[in-house]
């Protein structure tokens, strides 16, 4: 990996922690970080050692959203610099990470505002420190939620929770964000980096070909009606087949068939 300056890359048994790393500008979104964002996951994307991906922000921000000075003042003057900064944020944001080729979790560790969301939505699980405050805060300055904040609020939220957060721009902390849906969980600061352990632990014991072709078709399949959905959900499954070195279906059929070493309903086969 190359020496990133706004972001960490660690990898620790199977598992590849990204941390936004401006912790003096609260990991405010600059076109540097978000450069550096694409590099890392175009690089991870292939990368054999990662089963899992963390998203993370040093010190008290996840991030506080798109970075005021250099993303939308720094660009303004320029309208193919803002082209790109635009271009590249959603890109790493939306593209790369939500079609991000194995399961991604955000550890979301302090404030994450406005176009923190993006990141926040993109990843397939999420878990809050009860500290931590969100805030669709661009109403306070005077722009909607723009980027693709909008949508993804609309696609995480109710209707009710995405207008009222949208609207009033107050902010809520963890616990609030697991009761509305945006988090899976939400820990004391102190325990989250054991939540998010006992939750990799968990995706590690799984086949993570299974996991990548069971994320593929849920985003997938939601945009689709039921014909179209039947119909790439069987043509998923025959991919699964094909691109699964372990054959997991076969060995878990085996194990509870023949062998009848363990319950499909209650723990995962032996890798
Ligand atoms: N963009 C640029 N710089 C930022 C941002 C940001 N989004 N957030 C924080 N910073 C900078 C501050 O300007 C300050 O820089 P300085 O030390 O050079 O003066 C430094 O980070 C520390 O910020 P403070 O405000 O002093 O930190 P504090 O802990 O008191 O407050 C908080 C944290 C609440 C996150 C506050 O910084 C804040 O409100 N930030 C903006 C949040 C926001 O609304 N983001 C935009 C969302 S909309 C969108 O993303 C499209």
């Amino acid at each position: 990996m190359p020496n990133y300056e706004c972001i960490k890359v660690e990898n620790e048994n199977r598992v590849t922690t990204v941390t936004l790393n401006r912790p003096d500008k609260r990991n405010a979104m600059s076109p540097q970080l978000n450069d550096e964002m694409l590099d890392a996951l175009i690089r991870l994307g292939a990368d054999p050692d990662t089963d899992v991906l963390v998203l993370t922000g040093e010190g008290d921000a996840f991030t506080a959203g798109m970075d005021l000075k250099e993303y939308f003042r720094g660009t303004e003057h320029d309208p193919v610099l803002s082209e790109r900064a635009k271009w590249t944020m959603r890109e790493w944001s939306y593209t790369r990470l939500r079609f991000f080729p194995r399961v991604t979790i955000a550890a979301v560790n302090g404030w994450c505002f406005g176009g923190g969301f993006m990141p926040l939505v993109s990843c397939d699980l999420a878990i809050a420190a009860d500290e931590a405050q969100f805030g669709l805060s661009e109403v306070n300055w005077g722009i909607l939620p723009g980027g693709l904040v909008t949508k993804d609020v609309t696609l995480a939220l109710g209707y009710r929770d995405a207008m009222y957060y949208a609207l009033t721009g107050k902010t809520f902390g963890g616990q609030r964000a697991k009761e509305i849906g945006l988090v899976n969980d939400s820990v004391p600061r102190a325990e989250l980096g054991e939540a998010v352990r006992e939750l990799t632990d968990t995706l590690l014991k799984l086949n993570p070909q299974t996991l990548r072709s069971t994320k593929e078709a849920l985003r997938h399949s939601a945009d689709m009606n039921y014909e179209q959905s039947a119909d790439y959900l069987a043509a998923k499954s025959a991919q699964l087949g094909s691109r699964d070195p372990e054959k997991g279906r076969l060995k878990g059929l085996s194990q509870f068939l023949d062998t009848k070493e363990f319950k499909p309903g209650l723990a995962a086969y032996r890798r």
